[in-house]
């Protein structure tokens, strides 16, 4: 192995296109507990906009890698792992040492097995939107066949995967997304129905798709006044995942509200199950590899770019002009 390699590297705070470089950096050695993976495909994700810009909650020191997801082969162990030298898998990377590297050292606890019958590219892609949709609607939200699902932001990252969860879990899913391509996207993906915010409104239409009951369960990646008028069509005993603030200001709950209408308000933080519920994150992948292999899940990539076009990805999230995921391929 080479005693170098190429890594984007942050030197300061910003947007990716102005604070990305492309270093040359020591290959990294594992330390006990940990692998050394080849990188062949890394997934992009709004966090890595919030990263850049030191908006993440977590907030690695400078200069720092991002990237959250990789997928490759193992190349070094550390002492005390089970993954082997040449084993094909899936990886969550945490920055500073982040997956926008050609060799990413990450623990082994954060290490899951790729089946043959998925390939890098789809393993990248899946791993943190597919992760984050199965523990929302299944662990979080207990979604039960024939409960409507509404998802916002439908032709995003982790909105794409809950569309197609969703209908694999058999719910009736409506999606929003701005825009008819965006929305022709989520009807794609399988959504029974969909929104164009800015031709509808999508509390309108749940209210007379569900005869004025609301969704039993809405997944919330946006925030703001998505997740506000949210409140006004959940149903009876309905529940509102909170995912993520993709829109920027992070809404606040009238508990008399939640009280009067009898809904529930649900958190839900993928990456905290690592080391609280170990065993949660395996049992999923297990779930997912299943339902990938039976065909009735399968990731919409919007973009496949190169390792030297990984800012671009970047921006383009930032921008929100990714459709579905954005993937980095060497
Ligand atoms: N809770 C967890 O464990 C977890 C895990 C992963 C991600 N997340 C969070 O989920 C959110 C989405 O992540 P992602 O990777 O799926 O991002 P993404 O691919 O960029 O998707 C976000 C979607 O939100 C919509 N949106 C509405 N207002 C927006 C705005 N002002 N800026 C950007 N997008 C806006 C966009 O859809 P339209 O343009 O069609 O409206 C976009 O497709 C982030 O806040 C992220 O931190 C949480």
């Amino acid at each position: 192995m080479s005693a170098t390699m190429r890594a984007w590297r942050a030197h300061e705070l910003g947007e990716a296109a102005d604070v990305l470089h492309l270093d040359d950096v020591d290959t990294p050695k594992p330390g006990p507990g940990e692998v050394v993976i080849e990188v062949e495909a890394a997934g992009l994700n709004f966090p890595d906009v919030l990263l850049l810009r030191g908006q993440y909650q977590e907030r690695p020191a400078l200069p720092f890698t991002p990237g959250l997801e990789i997928a490759g082969r193992v190349v070094a162990t550390g002492t005390g792992t089970r993954l082997s030298a040449g084993q094909r898998v899936v990886a969550v990377a945490s920055p500073p040492r982040g997956g926008l590297a050609e060799r990413v050292c990450v623990a082994a606890a954060d290490v899951l097995p790729l089946p043959d019958s998925m390939s890098s590219l789809t393993a990248a892609a899946m791993l943190i939107t597919y992760q984050t949709g199965y523990l929302a609607l299944h662990r979080r939200a207990q979604l039960r066949p024939g409960e409507t699902l509404l998802v916002h932001g439908g032709a995003g990252g982790v909105g794409s995967a809950a569309i197609q969860l969703g209908c694999a879990a058999g719910a009736r899913v409506i999606a929003t997304a701005t825009g008819a391509e965006r929305a022709a996207a989520c009807r794609r993906l399988g959504a029974d129905v969909t929104v164009d915010n800015t031709a509808a409104d999508f509390v309108e239409v749940v209210k007379e798709l569900t005869r004025g009951r609301g969704a039993d369960v809405v997944y919330d990646p946006v925030g703001g006044d998505v997740f506000d008028r949210s409140r006004r069509c959940v149903a009876f005993e309905g529940r509102i995942l909170v995912i993520g603030f993709a829109g920027g200001r992070i809404p606040e709950v009238p508990t008399n509200h939640v009280l009067v209408k009898n809904y529930a308000v649900v958190g839900v933080h993928w990456g905290l199950y690592r080391r609280v519920l170990p065993h949660v994150v395996p049992d999923i992948h297990e779930h997912l590899v299943d339902l990938h292999r039976e065909g009735l899940i399968d990731p919409l990539i919007g973009a496949e770019l190169t390792f030297e076009q990984a800012p671009q990805g970047i921006t383009m999230l930032a921008e929100r002009r990714a459709m579905g995921k954005i993937v980095v391929v060497r």
